[in-house]
């Protein structure tokens, strides 16, 4: 019989990417979600992580950029993806090693535009809205050392209509996110 992989989804904010990763692998035969870690002491994903029973852990600077803290939590839990769902830090070099193409990433945008450092959420549908694009989208990639530049892995695209604001555009990109996330996350869980 296969085992069931393990994922540990990192998260900044409200986490309702998190939450829909969550519920999916609820009876899932491939995977579940077993810990989430999160930088943010009062981020909503912390309740939302709580609400459904998975273990949270909160950590600081020092944990993830310094001390082994993250790494043997993620030892411990016998990790094998990582999966980034809003997490806003640079994920150090340490952890890249060890979990060499098993930590993906849900940008809201076609990168390889409207990526980088400070490019999340919001300030990503207000770029994309003030440059009068046609279409926006999500994509899932893998996570190196550099924000947003790893192998793409997933993309999907939707329209920007005359009338979209930076807020509908938001609500259509994270319609995408939970619609094909999951998904990608299990076929990735799959191949490992
Ligand atoms: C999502 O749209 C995700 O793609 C984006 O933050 C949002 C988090 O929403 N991530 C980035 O911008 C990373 N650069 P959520 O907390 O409700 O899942």
């Amino acid at each position: 019989m296969l085992k069931i992989k393990n994922i540990a989804i990192f998260a900044s904010g409200a986490g309702s990417n998190a939450e829909n990763i969550i519920k999916y692998f609820e009876n899932n035969e491939n995977g579940k979600v077993k810990t989430l870690l999160c930088n943010v002491q009062n981020a909503y994903v912390v309740t939302r992580a709580d609400n459904l029973d998975i273990p949270c852990i909160i950590f600081s600077r020092d944990d993830f950029y310094i001390s082994n803290r993250i790494i043997d939590r993620l030892l411990h839990d016998e990790i094998d993806l990582i999966v980034l769902a809003g997490f806003l830090w640079l994920v150090p070099e340490k952890i890249i090693r060890l979990y060499n193409n098993r930590i993906i990433n849900i940008h809201p945008a076609l990168l390889p535009d409207y990526g980088g450092k400070g490019m999340y959420g919001d300030n990503v549908h207000k770029a994309v809205i003030a440059d009068c694009k046609k279409e926006s989208g999500i994509t899932v990639h893998y996570v190196n050392e550099t924000y947003d530049e790893g192998d793409i892995i997933f993309q999907a695209k939707c329209e920007i209509t005359a009338s979209d604001t930076a807020e509908t555009l938001a609500q259509k990109v994270h319609a995408l996110e939970y619609e094909h996330y999951p998904k990608v996350i299990e076929s990735v869980l799959m191949h490992l």
